[in-house]
């Protein structure tokens, strides 16, 4: 990428594409795209507009987990396969106005009167998305509600939420979240909400509310104990592209967020993203930079940057919905392909003093995607110089360093929005998307099932089964100390003594769970007792 400055001008011109009926236009120039890839990909890219056509219409899009994938649905329910699956969206969406709007008149309160707060629980797709919204649309001044998070089962982070909530907790309205109801970092988020009502005096199901599967542990359990109101999770709808069901909305609504406006900006993506023309649809251009970038199997990194503050956790968000989706070891004919894309990133011009060094000087592994907003603020400016706001500095700094890495041939995909709001929120989810889709098909992997996740859940259940028993080992020998290695014969776990040893530091780590640890010089030699 060895141009004049208007050399890159011409190759701006020729790759920058406005789309007004957006308000967003994304720039391939910085990219190392020419005539001859899209033409080389043109075969590839139309496979994927129909394989996406078929998915919309409610194919088995998701064939390792036979089912269907309807995210697209939620944005438009008469695009919905069945009149039930349409009638479902639009009651859930009634629903959550109607309880929303409850909420905030008064009319379902809590022990304490009307709810201030909500504090949602959730991890992965039941959080990330709800916790981009609240940030890039909030307004700590006008929210209806304030949002908290537990997003994980840290019993550390959780007490910070709940001191940062602190005597509000009678006026703050969890929302568990868990399409498969059955999370355990979820299932433990709620616990420790529940503790902590209680210790006030609470009752925790007339503060609660849930999403999920109809059927679900957690769907069972609001019943039982007769939770405020549950709103339904459909199988159809994955946890990372969940954010315009109930799982995003009913917290958004709650905030104060505009709902309306954000469907319909992910409904305008939605029919923009659906032509058939690369030159016209942002979502194709997108993933077939990404495709000539790490050249189909993602040899190179994705560097979201934002040079707006409030689209900061857009990277995070964008990083379950790309990893999860494209990091699949098998493509759909079973052959080992081990694709992906790594995401990573936070915002400008922060990251400029971190590790903008290394992507323009070091290891040239990354594409990065700038994001860029127009308007800086809403009201009076300050100069910080003549004629100079500090929003003025913010695009100087994105300018410069999308200049200072084509400079040193570092790729970049600028995508320009006038302004965050509800629905530009909404149209950069529904355009991620879609690429995310379109990417999946060019690459020939599934990306809509998670089985490293489901992987990952089922190591944590042996890991706590191993800890169960050794306590029960450790209760029925009380006072007697035990190496790692001795218990780990002792309960039948010989292969697993490293897993034992981790455990039992942990334990011993903490004082409350009476076990004892007698230090020696060889570190695994020292011994555990319970007291
Ligand atoms: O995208 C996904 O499928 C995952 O990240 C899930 O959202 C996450 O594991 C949480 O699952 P659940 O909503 O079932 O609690």
């Amino acid at each position: 990428m060895n141009y004049t400055k208007l050399q890159w001008w011409e190759r701006f011109q020729k790759y920058y594409t406005d789309f007004p009926e957006l308000g967003l236009a994304i720039d391939l120039s910085r990219m190392n795209v020419d005539d001859a890839f899209f033409a080389a990909m043109e075969p590839g890219i139309q496979k994927a507009f129909a394989d996406m056509d078929a998915l919309e219409k409610g194919a088995i899009a998701n064939p390792d987990e036979k089912r269907m994938v309807g995210h697209y649905w939620l944005r438009n329910a008469a695009l919905a396969p069945t009149p039930e699956i349409r009638q479902e969206i639009e009651a859930t969406f009634a629903k959550i106005k109607d309880f929303a709007g409850k909420i905030h008149s008064g009319a379902i309160k809590g022990m304490a009167g009307e709810f201030k707060n909500f504090l949602l629980i959730g991890i992965g797709g039941s959080a990330l998305g709800p916790q981009f919204v609240a940030q890039a649309l909030g307004n700590p001044r006008k929210d209806k509600l304030k949002p908290y998070f537990f997003d994980n089962t840290d019993p550390d982070g959780m007490n910070r939420t709940l001191a940062a909530i602190g005597k509000k907790l009678d006026r703050t309205l969890c929302i568990v979240i868990s399409k498969s109801g059955g999370t355990k970092e979820t299932r433990n988020g709620m616990l420790v909400a529940k503790a902590a009502y209680e210790k006030a005096g609470l009752n925790f199901g007339q503060h609660a509310v849930a999403v999920t599967m109809l059927g679900s542990e957690l769907d069972k359990y609001t019943i039982e104990n007769q939770w405020l109101e549950r709103f339904p999770m459909w199988d159809w709808v994955g946890g990372r592209t969940s954010e315009l069901s109930a799982v995003g909305l009913l917290p958004a609504a709650l905030q104060g967020i505009n709902i309306d406006e954000f469907i319909a900006g992910a409904q305008l993506a939605d029919t923009v993203t659906r032509r058939k023309t690369v030159k016209d649809n942002p979502a194709a251009q997108l993933a077939l930079a990404w495709f000539e970038s790490g050249n189909g199997k993602g040899t190179k990194n994705m560097v979201v940057l934002p040079y707006k503050d409030r689209l900061e956790l857009f990277s995070k968000y964008l990083q379950q919905l790309v990893m999860e989706s494209l990091g699949k070891a098998l493509d759909l004919n079973g052959n080992v392909v081990n694709q992906g894309i790594c995401v990573f990133g936070n915002k400008g011009a922060t990251d400029q003093h971190s590790y903008i060094q290394q992507l323009r000087d070091g290891l040239n592994n990354f594409f990065a995607t700038f994001i860029e907003v127009q308007t800086d603020q809403v009201g009076e400016p300050i100069f910080t110089e003549p004629d100079t706001t500090s929003g003025d500095f913010l695009q100087g700094f994105f300018l410069g360093t999308r200049t200072a890495l084509a400079e040193n041939n570092r790729e970049s995909i600028t995508i320009t929005v006038k302004t965050v709001n509800p629905s530009t929120v909404g149209l950069l989810i529904a355009l991620f998307e879609r690429a995310v889709g379109f990417y999946a098909s060019l690459v020939n992997i599934n990306a809509y099932h998670q089985p490293g996740v489901e992987a990952g859940k089922k190591a944590a259940g042996t890991v706590l089964k191993i800890q169960l028993e050794i306590i029960n080992y450790l209760k029925s020998n009380l006072n007697q100390p035990f190496t790692a290695a001795e218990i780990s014969k002792a309960i039948g776990r010989e292969e697993d003594v490293e897993t034992v040893f981790k455990l039992v530091e942990h334990l011993a780590a903490n004082p409350l769970r009476q076990i004892k640890k007698r230090s020696v010089r060889n570190s695994f030699e020292a011994r555990y007792k319970m007291v």
